[in-house]
């Protein structure tokens, strides 16, 4: 009986990965994420993720169900709790978008207000995001990340030694009512939104479970105190720990072009979105890869 024929494995494209500003960020040209990728395409892709953070592919023009696809190579992904901003029939992906229809927002208008590492607030906070641009405005809209291997190199000894073996709890309602864009104020959260993010805690300093590297793991979006501390000096220490992770040298501002596709490290960077003019329309879609428990 003849031998079924094995599947073609994907060709192999052609692309660069350019890095950016800082030593932080990469871009990616000349690859299309709507064809087929090859393992050893994608191998590629992972050791820039890896070594700069945050990539850039340009020019993808794909669909959610390819962005979901391409996520998943990357692992098990992560469903947000505000679920009336999930896409309507893609779940895994998030609406980021300051668009009002018929009096409702279509998805989250001021995610990343504050400086954070997605899902920080849960016991498997995410291994990475991507974000398509869907639409953006003519001015604004800037996502700025920084480095945290960088913030951790930068802490004076005192610092140093002040949060060694510290753990610090993550909570997702720590800024949650607080506005920041134009006033806008988020949903209540239901009771059973609330049951699923109760707050956790993590080492202040973790190490990435694929480099290695140790990265400062805080942030004034989701960080409530250190554990164990009086309040005053648990906050007095938050507070030059975010100074240093937002050393300008140390950031990277992305400019979103049409159909950008970002795909940054949760592990390794913070980010923030600048917000833009409430009048200009930006709608991103994005998901979010689980990761390990920090250690
Ligand atoms: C986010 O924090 O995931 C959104 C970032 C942005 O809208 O620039």
């Amino acid at each position: 009986m003849p031998l079924a024929a094995q599947p073609a494995a994907p060709a192999a494209q052609s692309f660069d990965i350019r890095p950016l500003e800082a030593g932080t960020g990469a871009e990616i040209i000349g690859l299309d994420l709507a064809r087929p990728l090859g393992d050893a395409d994608f191998a590629r892709i992972h050791r820039a993720h890896l070594d700069y953070h945050v990539v850039v592919f340009r020019e993808q023009r794909i669909t959610p169900e390819q962005h979901i696809a391409f996520s998943r190579r990357f692992g098990e992904l992560q469903i947000h709790v505000l679920k009336q901003f999930l896409l309507p029939g893609h779940p895994e992906i998030l609406i980021v978008s300051n668009v009002v229809e018929n009096g409702q927002n279509i998805g989250l208008s001021d995610a990343g207000k504050f400086w954070h590492s997605d899902l920080s607030y849960k016991e498997l906070p995410s291994l990475g995001s991507m974000l398509h641009a869907q639409e953006l405005p003519s001015e604004g809209g800037d996502t700025l990340f920084a480095d945290m291997h960088k913030a951790l190199d930068a802490l004076p000894a005192e610092l140093r030694k002040a949060i060694e073996g510290k753990r610090a709890s993550h909570c997702y309602t720590a800024r949650y009512s607080e506005p920041k864009f134009d006033g806008y104020q988020r949903p209540t959260l239901t009771a059973e939104q609330l049951a699923q993010v109760k707050a956790v805690e993590h080492p202040i300093v973790r190490t990435h479970p694929e480099t290695g590297r140790q990265a400062l793991f805080v942030s004034e979006g989701f960080t409530t105190h250190i554990v164990g501390l009086p309040e005053d000096e648990s906050q007095h220490i938050l507070n030059e720990l975010y100074r240093y992770s937002v050393l300008p040298q140390n950031i990277y501002r992305h400019r979103w072009q049409p159909h950008d596709l970002v795909f940054w490290d949760n592990r390794s960077v913070i980010h923030l979105a600048t917000g833009c003019p409430a009048h200009l329309r930006r709608t991103l879609y994005r998901t979010t890869i689980q990761g390990d428990a920090p250690f």
